[in-house]
């Protein structure tokens, strides 16, 4: 088959590999007709590529039709129609248990101390190859897989695998009061759709702030009150901007959708960069006992949030010594939630959402689609935002 493989930094390309084929008897083969690419991809693309082997297959965002199943496998038969969630929960553990998906005790990879494995993603979440494929095994299919009716669009039910549960993950965690607001940090796939998911449970005041201007064009067109990082030549100014839309006190709450590249953190950038030539043995572990991430979208949500409010920590986050404000942090007496979507845990309340209408856009929400073929320049495209690429969606 055709596949997405990591050669090395910025450098994609797709390959013939051998097919997948069922090894136990919870596993399922899909044959993949649209994979998203992801923020989380781009992470992998440069700065995570220490974690990542030259011929790992990449991509976690799939969806497609049932090819074969294991023995084991009776909720899904030969020929349904499946969404793949990018975590791979066993369903029946602990975690599982109380909707902690992505901390399965089962799929935990226990020897890198990390939580539940994940398709297409480093050494650290068990390298699973991914999705962005024509073909993919879904390890734990007993559990896994989302069966979407025939019919609609691809592009209809797709988003279950990442983007719909996490931001609806991110606003849950936000906890916004009645009449409250929240301020979304980063317009990219997983902000705006934090925000629509926001508008949709009826928080009113939802303020976006991001720095490319079709992403800002694209939230305000839906709505949300956004303002243009660019605009200010200050972080402060920008926090008074924020602070004068919420009577003074900041927001309720601060969703950051950034992550770990941050635009605005030249140190760790600079630190970043000079990771990328050391060997990836050397910078791996460097990365795990004393490196940074790009802190600038987390720092200002703390300083964002009203006294008492929370933060919302969906952007992926990976150094192990990253300065924190504690200071701040507990003077203001915030809360602090994060970490990976619990995918299945959601699906009940976002399927009603994807049935009739489409009030969350998502018939229009990729900008992009492109065959698989296309993956390598899709990749640079996307990391250097070109041609307005918010959302890229690959049609093996
Ligand atoms: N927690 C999860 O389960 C989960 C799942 C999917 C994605 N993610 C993470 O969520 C983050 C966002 O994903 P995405 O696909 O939307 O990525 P993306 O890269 O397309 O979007 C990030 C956006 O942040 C903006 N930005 C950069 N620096 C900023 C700053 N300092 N202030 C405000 N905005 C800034 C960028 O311009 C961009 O539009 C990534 O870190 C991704 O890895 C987490
Ligand atoms: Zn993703
Ligand atoms: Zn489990």
């Amino acid at each position: 088959m055709r596949a997405v493989v990591w050669h090395g930094r910025r450098d994609v390309q797709v390959d013939t590999v051998p097919d997948p084929s069922i090894i136990e008897a919870t596993d399922a083969i899909v044959r993949v007709t649209s994979s998203g690419l992801c923020g989380s991809d781009l992470h992998l693309y440069e700065v995570l590529a220490p974690f990542m082997t030259a011929g790992d297959i990449l991509g976690h965002e799939p969806m497609g039709i049932v090819e074969a199943v294991g023995d084991a496998v009776t909720h899904i038969a030969v020929g349904d129609r499946v969404v793949v969630p990018f975590n791979i929960s066993c369903g029946h553990c602990f975690m599982c248990n109380q909707g902690l998906q992505s901390q399965c005790e089962t799929t935990q990879v226990r020897d890198q101390g990390c939580g539940a494995a994940l398709f297409g993603y480093t050494k650290l979440y068990g390298q699973v190859p991914g999705g962005q494929a024509e073909l993919l095994r879904v390890p734990h299919a007993d559990y896994g897989p989302i069966k979407v009716p025939h019919g609609p669009s691809d592009d209809r039910f797709l988003f279950l695998s990442d983007v719909l549960p996490t931001a609806w993950q991110a606003v849950q965690y936000a906890a916004v009061p009645k009449g409250g607001s929240v301020a979304v940090l980063g317009l990219g796939p997983i902000g705006a759709m934090a925000c629509r998911i926001a508008q949709h449970l009826g928080v009113s005041n939802v303020i976006g702030i991001d720095l490319v201007p079709e992403r800002l064009g694209r939230a305000e067109a839906h709505g949300v009150d956004v303002i243009d990082w660019n605009g200010f030549a200050k972080t402060s100014e920008l926090i008074e901007a924020v602070r004068s839309r919420t009577n003074g006190r900041g927001p309720d709450a601060v969703i950051d959708a950034v992550g770990m590249e941050a635009h605005g953190s030249p140190l760790a950038k600079a630190t970043h960069t000079l990771t990328a030539l050391l060997p990836s043995t050397v910078a791996a572990k460097l990365m795990r006992t004393t490196g940074t991430d790009r802190l600038a979208a987390l720092h200002m949500a703390l300083d964002l949030v009203r006294r008492g409010g929370t933060v919302s920590v969906v952007g992926v986050y990976g150094a192990m010594s990253d300065p924190m404000p504690m200071m701040t942090m507990f003077d203001k007496q915030i809360q602090l939630r994060m970490g990976q979507a619990n995918v299945r845990r959601w699906v009940d309340d976002l399927m009603p959402l994807l049935v009739d209408d489409d009030p969350l856009g998502v018939d229009t929400f990729a900008t992009h689609h492109v065959p698989l073929a296309e993956a390598s320049s899709a990749y640079a495209g996307f990391q250097n935002k070109a041609d307005g690429a918010i959302k890229v969606v690959f049609n093996p």
